[in-house]
């Protein structure tokens, strides 16, 4: 046997995969399956997107660029400066990535010296799992920072010495899995930190679009130096499968990150590209998503009134982060719901530290009448 390297054995299973094996054996079991765990909706992805993909394929798909498709980076500045009011330059400013989990793992090996004291990098727990083993993997140390209460992520919080050894700090805005948006002052204040002890500030700006009052803030709109944010198509226009997503920021950071995602060749095919350059430019089909997915939220948050379950945060995202009731604990509620056939998440798989102890993660991923009826499944074993 050849040795392998340590760390994959002393991490848990990654929790998507865990959820994967608990639900098979219900399955198993015969039970009919309301499934509410994994973040990928089921609304279809809008058909111009697909023409676009499928027109794109041509006889022959040459090596895809680092710097990706003209097109596709135009789009991109392009709805920036709808979306939130600031130039970037497709030239300068922008990567597209193959989906933001990938930049989420890769995007450390940029900064983290595994030979240096300061390689600390500090994210939001509960969080993305891959936030964690980027760090690790890039050979850095992580700092999982406890989020309750409100959710929200207030880094000036930190001590002096985590700051001192940070050189990469997540934000999450909108937040998986609580569904908690910083307002643009608490950004304000993040960067300035970044800015002032130096360290590599980005926030994982995947659920942007999905949110149901207010449209959240990027951290772009507090600030360039330093500063990167991470977009996806995933959850905003349909594309979990496609695998597109940007990175885009301080123009420094930027040249930086091209030079090194050379090595990796994890670079988005020209047709999907193609496929992204038409997604970034509509906002009428996220607007629909966004109407699709405020109504479940709706039916859910009447129905947890009624059942006297308590909504916590759940501002945006697809996701709503409830507390179990009476007192009970994360896992024994998931399990039990799971009894039932009803999968969410646990909120400690998104824990590192104890983050999300006490919480479930419901994912507004079935269609309308699947909600129904595990609403109606769900009351029925409530009474
Ligand atoms: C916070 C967050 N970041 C990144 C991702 C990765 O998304 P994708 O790789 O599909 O763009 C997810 C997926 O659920 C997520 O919740």
């Amino acid at each position: 046997m050849p040795r392998f390297n340590p760390l994959l054995d002393n991490l848990a299973t990654y929790p998507a995969v865990r959820l994967e094996e608990l639900k098979a054996e219900v399955i198993a079991s015969g039970k009919k399956l309301y499934d509410f765990s994994v973040g990928d909706p089921k609304e279809p992805t809008p058909s111009f997107v697909r023409e676009a993909l499928v027109g794109a394929v041509s006889d022959r798909c040459p090596y895809p660029t680092v710097a990706g498709r003209q097109g596709v980076r135009d789009a991109i500045s392009a709805y920036y400066k709808r979306r939130f009011g600031v130039e970037l330059d497709p030239a300068t400013q922008i990567i597209p990535t193959a989906g933001s989990k990938e930049a989420v793992f890769h995007t450390p090996l940029l900064v983290i010296d595994p030979a240096a004291s300061d390689k600390l990098v500090i994210a939001p727990d509960p969080g993305y799992p891959a936030y964690q083993r980027g760090a690790l993997f890039a050979g850095g140390e992580f700092h999982a920072h406890i989020l309750t209460g409100d959710y929200l992520f207030r880094p000036w919080e930190l001590p002096e010495d985590l700051l001192r050894r940070c050189r990469m700090m997540w934000l999450n805005s909108p937040h998986n899995p609580s569904g908690a948006v910083s307002p643009l002052e608490h950004l304000e204040r993040s960067v300035a930190l970044a800015q002032e002890y130096d360290f590599l500030l980005i926030n994982d700006e995947t659920y942007a679009d999905v949110y149901h009052t207010d449209p959240p803030h990027s951290l772009l709109q507090a600030g360039l130096d330093n500063v990167l944010v991470l977009h996806s198509l995933s959850k905003r226009s349909g594309m979990t499968g496609h695998r597109s997503g940007f990175l885009a920021g301080d123009p420094a950071l930027i040249a930086r990150l091209k030079r090194f995602r050379a090595n990796p060749g994890c670079v988005p095919q020209d047709f999907v590209n193609a496929a992204a350059e038409v997604a970034w430019a509509d906002d009428a089909h996220v607007a629909e998503r966004r109407a699709a997915f405020g109504a479940k939220r709706q039916l859910f948050l009447d129905f947890f009134e009624e059942i006297g379950v308590d909504v916590v945060a759940s501002e945006a995202t697809i996701y709503l982060w409830l507390k179990a009731p009476d007192g009970m604990d994360d896992q024994d509620y998931a399990a039990a719901l799971l009894d039932q056939g009803i999968v969410v998440s646990p909120g400690r798989i998104y824990g590192v530290a104890g983050g999300g102890i006490g919480y479930v993660r419901l994912a507004l991923v079935p269609d309308m009448d699947q909600c129904r009826e595990a609403i109606a499944h769900w009351r029925a074993q409530c009474t």
